[in-house]
């Protein structure tokens, strides 16, 4: 399975911090937003991703990630041109995804929490679609999900006026190689975007569709406004301050991924140890995690 990070967006609800900068780009208490997410596909056993940008911010990404060997990855870059909606990121990595399944994960979405890597590893093989359900304060800013009293998926629409229920979807998306064609199928909608949710309306009316409701011990955040972004950093913040363990770290969820060893992370710590970073990963090394018992069945492909 082949990840794709759509990071396009002109970021107009961050302006004028965006003006000049990509949002994906901007700090989330001590690291890039895009290391979130990026760790959650390697997390989900993912080590090929196109990054997806405007063409104008491309290089910024690339002075950033490169070509992602560091980490063991294999990066490649995509561009839209015009923010037309994220099921473009479809038509976009075609020839990318070759024909197989894909991970679609938004460059704004935070994820985090106990046994989700290994949640995440287990839609490898996925079958129709799969997305996720998450209950929020502010349903009617999110496409939003509705079940019938069984739990099973019978509705979903893009930020409803009335939202049919609490269940937010998040920016983290699965399906099979289907996928491509749906999206090259599909009508703007009347903000003139090719909407993912009208992606998984369709696998839904398929009867292909699975809505998984994320275990409430989960965090989700997204990082598009103000207020939302200093949320997330001070959740950053005052988790790794308690457990000395970071969130959304790439090279620490590159190393456990086994996609680089030992001495990689430590050449990749060296230059970094001025920020505290650095002392991070080399701590890694250092530590026996009774959390970490066994190796975990990673499925790269
Ligand atoms: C997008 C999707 C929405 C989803 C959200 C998750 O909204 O359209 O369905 O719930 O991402 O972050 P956006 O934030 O791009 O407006």
């Amino acid at each position: 399975m082949r990840g794709v990070l759509l990071a396009g967006g002109t970021g107009s609800r961050l302006w004028p911090i965006t003006k000049a900068i990509s949002k994906q780009l901007m700090p989330v208490f001590d690291k890039p937003m895009i290391y979130y997410p990026m760790s959650t596909l390697v997390m989900a056993g993912i080590s090929e991703i196109m990054i997806i940008t405007r063409p104008e911010e491309q290089h910024q990404f690339r002075q950033l990630l490169g070509d992602g060997s560091q980490w063991g990855l294999r990066l490649e870059y995509g561009v839209q041109p015009r923010p037309e909606g994220i099921a473009q990121a479809f038509v976009i990595a075609e020839e990318f995804l070759a024909g197989g399944p894909v991970a679609l994960i938004l460059g704004d979405n935070i994820f985090h929490g106990g046994g989700l890597g290994r949640m995440l590893q287990m839609q490898n093989k996925v079958e129709g679609g799969v997305i996720f359900a998450y209950p929020v304060a502010n349903p009617e800013e999110f496409g939003v999900v509705e079940f019938d009293a069984n739990g099973t998926a019978i509705s979903l629409a893009e930020k409803p006026a009335q939202p049919k229920s609490r269940y937010a979807v998040p920016g983290l998306y699965f399906y099979d190689a289907e996928v491509v064609r749906i999206a090259t199928t599909l009508q703007p909608s009347a903000r003139g975007e090719l909407e993912i949710t009208a992606v998984s309306e369709e696998y839904l009316r398929r009867g292909r569709l699975q809505v998984r409701v994320l275990d409430r011990g989960t965090a989700w955040l997204d990082t598009g406004t103000f207020n939302s972004m200093v949320a997330a950093a001070e959740y950053v913040r005052v988790i790794e301050e308690r457990q000395g363990l970071k969130i959304g770290c790439l090279e620490e969820a590159a190393w456990r991924a086994g996609l680089i060893g030992d001495d990689d992370l430590r050449r990749l710590a060296e230059p970094l140890c001025k920020s505290g970073y650095g002392d991070y990963l080399l701590r890694l090394l250092d530590w026996t995690e009774p959390s970490y018992p066994e190796p975990v069945m990673w499925h790269l492909q």
